[in-house]
């Protein structure tokens, strides 16, 4: 058997072979085959110490990484050589502890996280790894680098499953109302029980202003009192401040798109996502008087984004969370056995309305189960296309929530499959809600056999979290025949401002209206798409849309939105089907024409 020492000795060469831009392909391919040399016939490897300390990936896997930094190929690359070389050693009956310190040591080398970060995940993650490695005879290096790198297009998903769905009928939408109602969305609370004022703010980890991280000193910035821009979550006051401030309005229902549990992901557990959670809802429940809809964001899960379909017998299952949820939500929303079945459920408010909401981060790409099973976990597209064949015979308009948007990390077959069902009842779908990327965003559907045609709209509830943003909620209008978005605001404050004088309250300010903001006269998809193409003409309308997103965040002034940053804007605003990218290309061919 290889001596594992020097397998990691190997490793360290990789570095070698890397010339001073770090990232050169053709090395990492010569470090491949000197591996397999290796391993064939003993070749005695060189003196690598050094050298892996050249390769870095800083902070790879954090949401707000930005992937263009990176050389894609030898990104890819490089992750396939060490999953594969892992995978070695793991079928050759290697201890797991032993591997687990190789994925420590490789995690801390490459700047992936710091030691306490990556010691902390890769225990979290062992067992699923071990689990999915005995029982997936397929798992290797391009399929886990594919999923986990799925931005970065490493190896194409050959996965072609399909969700059956009944041609269409009739087509009609209704006629849109001038009577409204209000709906309020939140979303990505992330609420940090740990935040402690004070702190040093620059701390390195994925999440900082903790009890137990260094005290800011002379010099260093301290984490203030409502938060920060950087790696940071909400400290308990924040959230009952947006809670008390957004009670004043007057809306029928709350949307909460996800995410409750801090960002502190290397040390979560189900006993303490279990009491972030409760407290959370508890909150909710007990501040605003009219039903609330929740979704479950892939913070809820324990290891962070890992949803099994493994049942109850097993250490894996997630009857935990989805008896959580169930017992706080099942009887107020209707739905205990899809709750317990996958965390997802329907109800219909009011007649001729219904609310759809999914637990779609089954689809996060950094969720592993999809290495186990990809084809329609739960199957929840199955179930969601008879709910709206349903909803479409009852005459029903719908409003569908999820955490994860289609169009971002969410698995290629599951986005496709997702986008088709969009297309198949367009009629009777009004509008999406979704989190997770903190951001104000919104995304417009396109038909696929022509993509002229805009045919339905989703909309990012930005966030509570004030990651590079300032906090903030939204309130939509909605038609009450239609259940038509008419026009959506966003309330925020000047988090620096807040800071200044934790004593007084926050300046709370409506950030703006949409439908004023743009001059429109309806948000129905072919106007959100001729909006587009009017930011892609004219960049100070893109440009305003940035100063949204991040709501006046004082990180976004000092930042700006450049050519890159303008493109990315729009790009998300016309994908919601992660393979498909022509339409991302053509609206980026009429920015480039008004350059
Ligand atoms: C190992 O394989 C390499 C490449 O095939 C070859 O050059 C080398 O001579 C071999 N070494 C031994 C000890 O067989
Ligand atoms: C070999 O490794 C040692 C220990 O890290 C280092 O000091 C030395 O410079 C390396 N030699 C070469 C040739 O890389
Ligand atoms: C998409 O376009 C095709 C071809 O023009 C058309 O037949 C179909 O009805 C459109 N679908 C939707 C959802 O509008
Ligand atoms: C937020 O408040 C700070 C402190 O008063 C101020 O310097 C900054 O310009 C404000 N930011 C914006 C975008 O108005
Ligand atoms: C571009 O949009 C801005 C609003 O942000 C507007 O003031 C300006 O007139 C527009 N320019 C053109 C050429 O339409
Ligand atoms: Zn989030
Ligand atoms: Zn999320």
């Amino acid at each position: 058997m290889i001596k594992i020492s020097v397998l990691v000795c190997l490793l360290l060469c990789s570095c070698c072979f890397v010339n001073s831009s770090g990232q050169d392909p053709g090395s990492l391919l010569s470090l491949k085959s000197s591996i397999e040399q290796y391993l064939n016939n003993g070749t005695q490897p060189l003196n690598l110490t050094a050298a892996l300390q050249g390769i870095e990936f800083p902070h790879l896997f954090r949401r707000d990484t930005d992937v263009s930094l990176f050389n894609k190929d030898f990104t890819c690359l490089t992750c396939d050589v060490l999953v594969n070389l892992l995978l070695v050693q793991f079928w050759a009956g290697i201890d797991k502890q032993t591997l687990a310190n190789e994925v420590i040591f490789i995690c801390t080398a490459t700047k992936i996280e710091d030691q306490a970060v990556c010691s902390g995940l890769v225990q979290e993650n062992l067992d699923i790894f071990e689990y999915i490695a005995k029982n997936d005879k397929k798992f290797n290096g391009h399929r886990v680098c594919g999923l986990l790198l799925q931005k970065f297009d490493c190896y194409p998903d050959k996965s072609d499953w399909k969700i059956s769905i009944p041609p269409r009928g009739h087509t009609k939408k209704k006629a849109v109302s001038t009577d409204t109602f209000n709906i309020l969305h939140i979303t990505d609370i992330h609420l940090d029980p740990r935040y402690t004022e004070g702190k040093k703010v620059d701390c390195g980890e994925p999440l900082c202003c903790q009890d137990d991280q260094k005290t800011a000193d002379v010099g260093d910035r301290p984490c203030g009192y409502w938060s920060e821009y950087l790696h940071v979550d909400t400290p308990v006051h924040l959230l009952e401040e947006v809670i008390a401030q957004s009670g004043v309005h007057d809306f029928d229902y709350v949307y909460m798109t996800g995410d409750l549990v801090s960002h502190r992901v290397w040390e979560t557990s189900i006993e303490g996502n279990t009491e972030t959670i409760t407290r959370t809802y508890d909150l909710l429940l007990q501040n605003y008087h009219v039903p609330i809809f929740p979704v479950l964001g892939n913070h809820e899960a324990h290891p962070v984004n890992q949803y099994s379909e493994i049942g109850e017998e097993s250490s894996f299952s997630m009857q935990w969370l989805f008896s959580l949820f169930a017992k706080k939500w099942s009887k107020r929303v209707s739905g205990e056995d899809t709750i317990m079945k996958g965390g997802f459920y329907t109800v219909s408010p009011r007649k001729g309305f219904r609310i759809v909401s999914l637990n779609n981060n089954v689809c996060y790409s950094s969720n592993w189960w999809l290495l186990l099973n990809d084809n329609d976990p739960y199957d929840q597209l199955k179930w969601l296309v008879e709910v709206l064949l349903k909803a479409e015979e009852n005459d029903e308009v719908v409003h569908l929530l999820g955490h994860v948007p289609p169009g971002a990390d969410c698995h290629k077959p599951w986005s496709r499959e997702f986008n088709r069902i969009i297309e198949r009842f367009s009629h009777i779908v009004a509008a999406q809600f979704y989190g997770h990327t903190h951001m104000d965003e919104f995304y417009i559907h396109y038909n696929s056999s022509n993509e002229l045609e805009a045919i339905g709209v989703g909309f990012n509830g930005a966030s509570v979290n004030t990651d590079l943003s300032n906090p903030s909620y939204k309130i939509y209008t909605v038609d009450s025949i239609a259940y038509n978005v008419v026009d959506m605001f966003q309330y925020t404050f000047n988090l620096t401002l807040a800071n200044e004088d934790p004593v007084a309250d926050p300046q709370w300010y409506t950030q703006y209206s949409f439908k004023s903001a743009y001059g429109l006269s309806s948000m129905q998809p072919m106007d959100m798409d001729a909006l587009v193409i009017r930011m892609a003409r004219n960049h100070s309308l893109l440009d305003q849309q940035f100063r949204y997103t991040y709501r006046d965040s004082d990180w976004a002034y000092q930042r700006g939105c450049d050519h890159t940053c303008r493109k990315k804007l729009l790009c998300t605003m016309v994908t919601t089907d992660a393979s498909r990218t022509t339409k991302c290309k053509s609206i980026l061919g009429i920015y480039d024409d008004n350059v």
